[in-house]
């Protein structure tokens, strides 16, 4: 579904992609770990189209994806939960669910259908829909973000670190819904550095590391790894 072949990147002079080549399959779950500052952000980014690329190709459904601003990349499927969330605090939690729907396709569907779809899987934004979506604790906030990704109705859903800053519990809880959004097909690229639950959740993993792809492979091989063991598990 989406392939990425040797991308480059850069800020200005420094190049921060070293030539990143990556694959996701229709219905795969993949994961990219890496430290702080490896490269996971800038590479998402390149993906959903609002960071340039230097060099490499990448394709989507078959498309090549070069020169498609990433509103259209939207419009082609592709969907991206920002890292920090970005939800718009004085917007209601509906109306924050809404604009995820602007670049939308199908467009046969519903926004009330889509709604439904969202608020199936967070039961908790329904009963918030009416509040200010900035009163939300930061998990409530997290779901928030996945949800309104989730209202163009993606082929791939990008997730940039959904467990940034949150506490255990709610973490389990973020990768639940995870879970059950795989169960149902949904295709997803996801970066974190929460090495545990990404590659529980993940089919094939990568290990990024200062913009080189050092390590791939299924899922349960990387978690076995005693280098990822050592350097993202903590054991
Ligand atoms: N706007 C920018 N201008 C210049 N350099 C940047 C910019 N954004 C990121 N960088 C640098 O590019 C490198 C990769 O950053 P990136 O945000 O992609 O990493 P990351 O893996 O997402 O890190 P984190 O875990 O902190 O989110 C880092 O060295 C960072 O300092
Ligand atoms: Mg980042």
């Amino acid at each position: 579904m989406l392939s990425v072949c040797d991308v480059h990147s850069r800020y200005g002079r420094i190049e921060v992609l070293h030539g990143i080549s990556l694959e996701v399959a229709q219905g795969e779950v993949v994961v990219v770990i890496g430290a702080n500052g490896a490269g996971k952000t800038t590479l998402m980014r390149a993906i959903s189209g609002v960071q340039a690329i230097s060099s490499g190709d990448m394709t989507f459904d078959g498309k090549a994806l070069a020169g498609v601003p990433a509103h259209r990349r939207v419009g082609l499927g592709v969907s991206q939960v920002p890292e920090g969330r970005q939800i718009f605090g004085p917007l209601s939690v509906e109306d924050n669910l809404r604009l995820g729907a602007w670049s939308r396709r199908p467009q046969d569907v519903t926004d009330a259908a889509r709604l439904d779809w969202v608020f199936d899987a967070f039961p908790v934004l329904k009963q918030r829909r009416h509040l200010q979506a900035g009163g939300l604790s930061g998990g409530q906030q997290q779901m928030l973000a996945i949800g309104r990704a989730m209202m163009s109705q993606p082929k791939l859903l990008l997730l940039d670190e959904p467990s940034m800053g949150l506490a255990p519990l709610i973490v389990a809880h973020i990768f639940a819904t995870l879970r059950e959004l795989k169960r149902t097909g949904m295709t997803m690229l996801l970066v974190e550095q929460n090495a545990n639950a990404a590659l529980a959740l993940a089919d094939r993993a990568y290990v990024l590391e200062t913009g080189k792809i050092e390590l791939d492979g299924p899922a349960h091989a990387i978690a076995a790894d005693p280098r990822v063991r050592e350097a993202y598990l903590g054991r």
